[in-house]
């Protein structure tokens, strides 16, 4: 589907060659770049910063999607947009106040992401969507690659479909992408499909072609 963007995450690459595995999913033909930062206390297990996002920033033509999945996150912000975040998506639970968390993203300059947990009801986001370029619905906890879909996740994207209205809204989908759960989920509505292990599976730097097949089975 043309319309559906592949965005892969770079949690699956080889974290000692992130600016080669970005290089390399784009010349395959992906959409934007998902990357995910951890803290090792919001989800369990830690990646890297704002300086790592600077340093692979040269090596991404499109759009670098940073999924922050850190608390707080307000004190970081204005260091992931200097380093380049074309969108900057906050976690609901992260903290008490995701207004103006979302204010102070746009404030930033960068696109303003909303994270919902699986856990997490839409009723609160009601509120925010004014104020949110992309809701990225979580269909695995946070924290690691490789997860399987939680399928009830299908039904939100749906609801939040509708709330969004006609606002130019994405909805963003993270967590057991495969090619055969992402039709569930472009039929309910979400435009941006993130895939780690689905992309990164069999594929390397020196072997990308594998990237390519991957995207364009998704
Ligand atoms: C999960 C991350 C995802 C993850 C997706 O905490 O936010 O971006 O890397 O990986 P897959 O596609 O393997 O589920
Ligand atoms: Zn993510």
């Amino acid at each position: 589907n043309r319309s559906i963007k592949i965005a892969p995450s770079i949690l699956s690459a080889d974290f000692a060659n992130f600016g080669l595995e970005c290089e390399a999913i784009e010349a395959q033909g992906c959409d934007w770049v998902h990357v995910d930062v951890m803290d090792g206390h919001f989800v369990p297990n830690i990646t890297f910063g704002p300086a790592t996002c600077a340093a692979i920033r040269p090596h991404i033509k499109g759009v670098m999607d940073v999924h922050l999945m850190i608390a707080p996150v307000d004190p970081y912000i204005e260091a992931f947009a200097q380093a380049g975040a074309d969108v900057i998506t906050a976690h609901l639970e992260a903290g008490p106040h995701i207004h103006r968390t979302l204010q102070a993203i746009r404030g930033a300059g960068a696109k303003a992401g909303l994270a919902l947990n699986p856990g997490t009801g839409i009723e609160d986001v009601h509120y925010l969507l004014d104020m949110v370029d992309l809701i990225c619905v979580m269909t695995v906890n946070p924290g690691f690659g490789g997860q399987k879909f939680i399928p009830s996740q299908v039904e939100k994207v749906r609801r939040l479909r509708a709330m969004i209205g006609d606002r130019p809204v994405h909805i963003e989908i993270d967590g057991g992408v495969t090619v055969e759960t992402a039709p569930l989920v472009a039929a309910a509505g979400a435009d941006v499909l993130v895939a780690g292990s689905a992309v990164f599976r069999g594929g390397s730097v020196s072997n990308p072609a594998p990237y390519g097949e991957n995207i364009r089975a998704i």
